[in-house]
């Protein structure tokens, strides 16, 4: 199955992790390539970024960029029975007005069309037959977030490839329907990837999926929408500025530029009817409390779906956070409006919970502003102008026509069975920094070796615990769905929000591959972990907020 031989990657690897051991900063600027061509290392100046500022209102007039069956960006790919190619290259793409941004992104053709980053489209138990053919002057490879296949098809970093090599991938999507996502997963430059571009979106299709469908009259990329939301910085002459300070390491990269489906300031006109969003938060740092607001007010919403597929019912809701790699399947019920009412959806004011960190002046929860403060360590000036926590908009939608629509919500979506935890072995994991380094109950990423083995077909039961208390985590498993049965020690804003008993959230009543774990909290996870592939399976266990990942927060753990 694999190009090439096991012995070269595995001596490849072994330097990977060496090299993120050097810490943050180390394996941030270990990865510098991309954006040293341009020599555009001054961010944009006030007067460009007034204009993009997501906080303006005005500033929303870019058509929202849906995707289509005709290929192209974000295009609707149906997985063909026939093997794909998916290439990673670099390409330049107008995202500012007049300039060219550098990106990498995945590229494909399938179905005689061309496509970039697409949107994978398939049906629960159809088989993905693909070939990763990496175009980098780096290693990289591919992760299917969410998805449950064998550790070979999982894109473990310890399978990436390097400049011209390919990697095929076969599996089953297993998967009930749900949005589910691709990025890539090379130990030390998964965040600077995918700030650069490389992520995509993988829709899975089943009956239940059909029913939702019918029943509201949903239409993929016209009244149900994927929303890829991704904050970025940007420099003067328009390309990416990838910030990494020390501070940017241990913090996260925060953008100041807020791109939806790739581009900023997105609108999108609408009957006045209702329509479903699939929001993925593909940031790598920055958290979004979404809310729906009209002229002042919040309209309510009902989230209808998480990470793992459709709630058993929906949920009435006014806000919910999303944080790195989470998604939030919503409805908004539009049908009331008139023609030129405008919403927007919106990201609300928050306390980040960014604790001061000793020898970082500046860098409390009034957001970004103390990277100036580090010196010496990368670019002081490439620091986000919208501090974590501030409020923001995201898209707006202008009522075009009224039109007659009186579909009912449905009362049940999907049947979601509690796991059954009796005589579980319960699992307690700490987040905690040492120093500046993130921390998994104090280990650090080893390519070759695991925190712990779960058995196979045997339910546990994760109690994670956020102790560092500078910053909530968004924590990831791959391998398989999990269950968020508690939340204690939840700050005041998180408690605030709790509808299911025992503190969870209305986005922990679904199946999750991401949770966000808040400073103090303990969040109690069931996990089934029942499988058919052949072998021990090693899969990862890591933080999505992707600095803090390719940082070394991160474990891997065996399943035998
Ligand atoms: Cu979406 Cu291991 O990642
Ligand atoms: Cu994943
Ligand atoms: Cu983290």
């Amino acid at each position: 199955m694999h190009s090439f031989s096991r012995r070269t990657l595995v001596r490849y690897a072994g330097l990977l992790s060496v090299a993120a051991t050097g810490g943050a900063s180390a394996a941030l600027s270990a990865c510098g390539v991309i954006d040293r061509g341009k020599g555009d290392n001054a961010r944009l100046p006030s007067r460009q970024y007034d204009a993009l500022d997501p906080r303006i209102v005005t500033n929303f007039t870019v058509p929202l960029r849906l995707p289509g069956a005709e290929g192209g960006p974000l295009g609707i790919l149906d997985v063909p029975a026939q093997p794909f190619d998916l290439t990673v290259r670099r390409q330049s793409t107008t995202i500012l007005k007049g300039t060219q941004t550098d990106m990498i992104v995945y590229e494909a053709r399938a179905n005689g069309r061309n496509y970039t980053n697409p949107m994978l489209r398939v049906k629960r138990g159809a088989d993905i037959t693909t070939r990763l053919v990496n175009g980098l002057d780096e290693p990289t490879i591919t992760h299917w977030h969410g998805l449950h296949v064998d550790w070979r098809n999982d894109g473990h970093p310890s399978d990436a490839i390097r400049n011209g090599q390919t990697y095929d991938y076969r599996f089953k999507v297993q998967n009930r329907s749900g949005t589910y996502w691709y990025h890539p997963h090379a130990h030390g430059t998964t965040a600077k990837q995918t700030y650069y571009g490389l992520a995509g979106l993988l829709i899975v299709e089943d009956e239940d999926e059909q029913r939702l469908r019918q029943s509201l009259d949903l239409e993929l990329g016209v009244t149900d929408v994927p929303l890829l939301i991704q904050d970025r910085l940007f420099g003067a002459r328009g390309s990416l500025l990838y910030p990494s300070t020390a501070m940017d390491g241990f913090q996260g990269v925060f953008g100041d530029v807020v791109l939806v489906n790739g581009m900023p300031g997105p609108v999108m006109n609408i009957d006045s009817r209702l329509y479903r969003f699939r929001v993925l938060n593909g940031s790598n740092a920055r958290v979004y409390r979404l809310i729906v607001i009209k002229g002042g007010g919040r309209l309510p919403f009902h989230l209808v779906g998480t990470d793992g597929g459709l709630l058993a019912r929906p949920q009435q809701l006014t806000e919910v956070f999303v944080g790195p790699a989470e998604r939030a399947d919503i409805l908004v019920d539009l049908r009331g409006l008139n023609e030129g009412d405008v919403v927007f959806l919106a990201s609300h004011t928050f306390d980040p919970m960014h604790a001061e960190m000793e020898g970082m002046s500046g860098s409390g929860s009034g957001g970004m502003a103390g990277h100036g403060g580090m010196g010496g360590n990368g670019r002081a000036d490439a620091q986000s102008r919208l501090p974590d926590g501030t409020e923001f908009n995201l898209l707006k939608l202008t009522v075009r026509r009224r039109v007659p629509y009186d579909l009912a919500l449905p009362t049940n979506l999907a049947t979601v069975v509690p796991l059954d935890t009796t005589g579980a072995t319960v699992r307690p994991i700490t987040l905690a920094a040492s120093g500046m380094q993130w921390q998994i109950n104090g280990a650090q990423f080893e390519m070759e070796r695991e925190l712990f083995r779960s058995q196979a077909n045997a339910t546990e039961i994760w109690e994670i615990t956020n102790a560092a208390a500078s910053m909530p985590h968004p924590m990831h498993l791959h391998g398989f769905q999990f269950q968020v049965q508690e939340r204690r020690g939840s700050p005041r804003q998180v408690a605030d929000l709790a509808v299911g008993g025992q503190g969870r959230l209305a986005t922990d009543l679904g199946w999750k591959d991401t949770v966000l774990v808040w400073p103090g909290e303990t969040v109690t996870l069931a996990i089934n972990f029942t499988h058919t592939f052949s072998g021990e399976q090693l899969y990862t266990f890591h933080c999505h907020n992707l600095e803090h990942e390719d940082a070394g927060m991160m474990v891997n753990y065996r399943v035998a």
